[in-house]
């Protein structure tokens, strides 16, 4: 297997604690990722799904630097980058990127398209004043835009147009990691299918590996050949996207899947969603043992096992390229459980 062009080990991230910031009050934090660690190699698109809250855009955004660490590494190409230190800060921002959910507001206002799009050069020091222009137009034709557009300013241009804008500035230093934070919720349905084949496309042609956020599970299965699930700041199970739609190993990812249609469709024993009880705990009540045994079905149907309260379940492996963090991998899938 090739060496990964990013590699997250053990990633933590905490939030303060809303009702600890008072003159008296200690000062509280709580866990918004704990020890995430996910690696990808180039050309390749991992989707990350969960329900709001569960950590999707915190990890993104402590992938590209943008939230600050309390515990573990982040690797670019087999080189660690610490995002305290300049340089690094700076490597990292040449090498990974991120696009975001709202264009509206993700673009200068007061900037013109070419002034916004010419930035990662002169910032990075990448291209020389004189060859901006002619890369800023390239850069639009790239992702489908006019490049006499440069002139204007965001506020002349639709929302996927301007998602567009987003994605260029994103590749302008020919990143080798794309982070997409639901690059199309934000965009009329019409256009959505638009800018996901634009950002496939630029994907395979730049070689540039991507992690997918989505709400969208049909969206992630189409795009992305591995993913993760999220829960409570944790990745739940991680694999290969057919093999976690035909038979998933935690029961979290049974129940996102069996929401989706087409996976209904195909298998008869998810024909009935599961449905899952009650919401998503707060980060501040994390359940003791296994975060997802307070709303977990295998659980109930098992007889509430004692070990599923008491002890924090490590994501392991599960066969090949499949990890999965519950106790009973073998029982999460409703054709073998029946459920
Ligand atoms: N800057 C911040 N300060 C304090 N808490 C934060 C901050 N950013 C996020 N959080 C909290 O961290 C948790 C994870 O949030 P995050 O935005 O990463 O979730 P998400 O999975 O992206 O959700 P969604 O699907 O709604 O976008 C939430 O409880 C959120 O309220
Ligand atoms: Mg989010």
């Amino acid at each position: 297997m090739s060496v990964p062009v990013l590699r997250v080990e053990g990633l933590s991230v905490e939030f303060p604690a809303s009702g600890g910031r008072g003159l008296f009050k200690p000062k509280t934090t709580f866990k918004a990722l704990s020890e995430i660690s996910l690696s990808l190699v180039a050309g390749e698109a991992l989707g990350l799904i969960g329900e709001s809250g569960s950590g999707k855009t915190t990890l993104g955004k402590a992938i590209v630097g943008l939230v600050p660490t309390s515990q573990g590494r982040i690797e670019v190409a087999g080189t660690e980058l610490d995002v305290q230190k300049d340089a690094d800060r700076s490597a990292l921002a040449c090498q990974v990127q991120m696009v975001f959910q709202d264009p509206f507001s993700s673009l200068h206002p007061r900037k013109t398209v070419g002034n916004t799009l010419s930035e990662p050069f002169r910032i990075q020091k990448t291209v020389e004043s004189s060859a901006q222009p002619g890369k800023v137009a390239a850069l639009l034709q790239r992702v489908g835009l006019d490049p006499a557009h440069a002139a204007r300013y965001p506020q002349h241009f639709s929302g996927g147009q301007r998602q567009r804008i987003a994605i260029a500035r994103a590749i302008a230093n020919q990143p080798s990691v794309l982070v997409a934070d639901e690059p199309v919720s934000a965009l009329d349905v019409s256009v959505q299918a638009q800018i996901l084949n634009l950002l496939d496309e630029l994907k395979a042609q730049e070689n540039m590996a991507m992690l997918f956020i989505s709400h969208d599970l049909s969206v992630v299965r189409h795009l992305c050949q591995r993913i993760a699930v999220m829960y409570l700041g944790r990745i739940v199970e991680i694999g290969p996207a057919k093999a976690m739609a035909a038979s998933p190993v935690h029961p979290y990812t049974a129940a996102l899947m069996s929401a989706v249609p087409r996976v209904k469709a195909r298998n008869k024993a998810m024909s009935k969603p599961i449905v899952l009880k009650g919401d998503v705990p707060s980060h501040a009540a994390i359940p003791s043992g296994c975060p997802f045994h307070t709303r977990c079905w295998l659980y109930a149907k098992k007889g509430q096992p004692e070990r599923c309260r008491s002890e924090v379940p490590d994501l392991v492996g599960v066969g090949a390229d499949r990890q999965s963090a519950c106790f009973f991998p073998q029982e999460a899938d409703p054709s073998a459980a029946g459920a």
